[in-house]
């Protein structure tokens, strides 16, 4: 490579990410889950994924530097999530970026979560533009973000969820159904067997752009507690999966036609579902407005997505963090 190269090192939640990106580009990477030590639980157990993180990290760095074919002497810059997320698994990942960085005597920079999660969209299709609206909507994100230049600008929220997540919310209603956790992939595979117009559930807003999910999901507790005979699980799946995708899409649409902006980044776990690009690649064509969406496996934690707006950062010249710097996990 020939610009500087960047590892990113990501633990906000329950994946270990680690990787290395340069002029842009995605060199090699890996990612550890410990997405099925939580499922017993039915959600993120935070003592679990650190102590995840703890044993996956040195691993998860040795096999992205050989998937790059890189040593590890190769590394200009070491990247790391700084929030929002889970504070001990934040720790876990900040404190080895640390590490590597004082070992290899390079700088050390820390990154907003949900600038990595929309920068994962530039490995694959190239830089952004000036101005750009992201909808990122994962199991603990819904937020839509006005975004400018991603290592200068800070991150505007237009709304966020007033409960649950978007993907909590596929989770909850999957789990109601019967269809096991993680339930947003398999719920959407229910769908698509199903009449989205078959029951009309709500479709609850905050203000212009903020969400609600918590209500939608009891609707469909209720409904399916008023059900008689055989449950119609299809039509339920793809009701619901309609519901949430037209307010998410509607308010995504709404902000960049508001604000005059013509790109639209969808990133995120639920982004790899297919009714939501549909809907929001639909209704964005009749206003002239594109949608970018990264890859399905660089939608849901990576380290890649991280070392990317750690590549943007170098760039800029921004200072490097603190030698105190400390998770922030309620970062705006
Ligand atoms: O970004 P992610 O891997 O993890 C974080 O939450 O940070 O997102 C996982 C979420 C889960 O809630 C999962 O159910 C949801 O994304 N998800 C989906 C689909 N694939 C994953 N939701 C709807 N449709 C999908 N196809
Ligand atoms: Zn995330």
């Amino acid at each position: 490579p020939q610009g500087a190269v960047v590892m990113g090192i990501e633990s906000s939640c329950d994946e270990t990410g680690v990787g290395l990106v340069a002029d842009g580009r995605l060199l090699g990477e890996c990612t550890a889950t410990s997405m099925d030590e939580h499922a017993r639980f039915g959600g993120i157990v935070p003592e679990v994924a650190a102590r995840a993180h703890l044993q996956s990290m040195v691993p998860a760095v040795r096999t992205a530097l050989e998937r790059a074919g890189l040593e590890k002497g190769d590394v200009d810059a070491v990247a790391v999530t700084a929030g929002p997320g889970l504070s001990t698994a934040l720790t876990v990942g900040i404190a080895a970026a640390k590490a590597y960085a004082l070992a290899l005597g390079v700088p050390l920079l820390g990154v907003h979560h949900l600038a990595g999660h929309v920068a994962a969209d530039t490995l694959e299709h190239g830089p952004l533009p000036e101005r750009s609206v992201g909808l990122v909507v994962s199991g603990g994100h819904t937020s839509l973000l006005m975004l400018g230049d991603l290592a200068r600008d800070p991150i505007v929220h237009l709304g966020d969820t007033a409960d649950d997540a978007a993907g909590e919310a596929f989770d909850k209603v999957a789990r109601l159904l019967g269809l096991g956790y993680p339930g947003g992939p398999a719920l959407s595979r229910a769908a698509a067997e199903g009449d989205p117009g078959a029951i009309r559930f709500p479709r609850p807003t905050v203000g212009p752009y903020g969400f609600s999910f918590s209500g939608l999901k009891s609707a469909v507790a209720r409904w399916i507690d008023a059900s008689q005979g055989p449950l119609p699980v299809a039509d339920i799946a793809a009701s619901f999966q309609e519901a949430v995708c037209d307010v998410l899409t509607a308010k995504a649409v709404a902000a960049c036609t508001d604000h005059g902006v013509d790109t639209l980044v969808i990133a995120g776990g639920v982004a790899a579902n297919g009714r939501l690009r549909e809907l929001a690649e639909s209704r964005c064509a009749e206003r002239g407005i594109t949608v970018r969406v990264p890859p399905p496996r660089l939608c849901t934690d990576n380290g890649a997505m991280i070392a990317a707006v750690g590549s943007m950062l170098v760039e800029a010249g921004a200072p490097w963090a603190p030698p105190g710097m400390s998770a922030d996990s309620s970062a705006p």
